[in-house]
């Protein structure tokens, strides 16, 4: 066998074997076992010195040409190598945003919270504005704005805590009895066209299963120089028919007292007591959700806005009760237990956005 055919030899075996290498470890073995000092090609670099300058003529350059050949495989194998490894890394870590979210570990949303949202999204759509006020009012703002004559027997129905603090009146300051009193906030620092609702805790001295001492309330304000009861009847209508989510709601105005709104309505919604269930819509029963009418001219006196200009209605309604009748709980007070299977049966996911999207699915 020649020199040369040996080269040949070593040569086809070099590169068939950088390219069998399936990691860089491998392949840098082989480059050491090839290339390094004390490599087959490097050893045979070192042979050209004793050779004859004629066997060195032809030998010498077609071992460079060798050294050259695998030198540039062994390169561009390494960087194939390099490219399929970040693929495989990439690959592993890729997130596959198509599959369901994680168990949450944060806890529900609750019920309330929900309804507050649904509710919200209802009344927005229609043009309120969301209002806020604090959860302990003057007496003022609570009874007497809102035509509660001092000393009436009205403010006992509403079995006040009272605080020991007075208010700029003199007066002691109450938890709100109700969220009407944002009405008269609202009326306060704005002029008309008002069209608000505000959600939020309301406090009685009562408990049991369908009365809790906190609770939550939703009020809503419409004060221009036109909107009438039918205004307020559509309104109404669409709206928790929006909430239930059905068609054929049926919902019955009574005639009724309250001190703030003149006349003044309660309303019923339709509803199926045959299964031992409550069923909004269905069936030839009425349920009583909340109250209503126009705003008293007093009220609207109280509050610096012009009764010979202006009018509009008002509404209030519980949001606890509103969501026991959609979600299906029967006991109020389970709602402030704070327990968290009950959340965990009836809470909602903090993964999905709270509102009527979700609702009842
Ligand atoms: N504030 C009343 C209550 O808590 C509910 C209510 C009735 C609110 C009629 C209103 C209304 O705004 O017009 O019992």
């Amino acid at each position: 066998m020649t020199a040369t055919t040996d080269l040949e030899t070593l040569e086809r075996d070099l590169l068939a074997r950088v390219g069998a290498a399936n990691d860089e470890a491998a392949l840098e073995a082989l480059r050491v076992e090839a290339l390094g000092k004390q490599g087959s090609i490097s050893a045979l670099m070192k042979n050209l010195g004793s050779m004859s300058p004629e066997a060195r003529k032809e030998f010498g350059p077609k071992l460079n040409g060798l050294k050259d050949r695998v030198t540039e495989a062994i390169v561009v194998k390494k960087a194939t190598l390099a490219e399929a490894a970040l693929d495989a890394q990439l690959k592993a870590e890729a997130v596959d945003v198509t599959l369901p979210p994680v168990k949450p570990r944060l806890g529900t949303i609750h019920p309330v919270s929900q309804v507050m949202e649904e509710l919200a999204q209802i009344f927005g759509e229609m043009g309120f504005s969301v209002e806020e006020g604090p959860d302990i009012e003057t007496d003022f703002n609570n009874f007497t704005a809102l035509n509660f004559p001092p000393k009436h027997p009205a403010r006992e129905t509403h079995d006040t805590f009272f605080m020991d603090a007075r208010d700029e009146r003199g007066d002691r300051k109450v938890l709100r009895t109700h969220t009407s009193p944002v009405q008269v906030r609202t009326m306060l620092k704005q002029k008309p066209p008002i069209r608000m609702i505000c959600m939020g805790r309301t406090f009685r001295k009562d408990s049991d299963a369908t009365h809790t001492p906190m609770f939550h309330q939703i009020e809503g304000l419409v004060i221009d120089e036109t909107s009438t009861m039918a205004d307020l009847k559509s309104v109404l209508i669409a709206a928790i028919k929006a909430y239930f989510e059905v068609d054929d709601v049926k919902l019955r105005f009574r005639p009724h007292h309250f001190p703030f709104t003149e006349p003044s309505a309660e309303v019923d919604v339709g509803c199926d007591r045959s299964g031992g269930q409550i069923k909004i819509g269905a069936g030839d029963d009425w349920l009583e959700i909340l109250g209503s009418g126009m705003v008293h001219p007093n009220v609207l006196a109280n509050c610096g806005i012009d009764p010979e200009k202006y009018q509009g209605y008002a509404f209030g309604m519980g949001i606890d009760r509103l969501a026991m009748l959609k979600y299906g709980m029967n006991d109020l007070r389970a709602f402030f237990d704070g327990d968290t299977r009950w959340l965990k049966h009836y809470g909602f996911s903090p993964y999905l956005l709270p509102g009527l999207a979700q609702g009842l699915g």
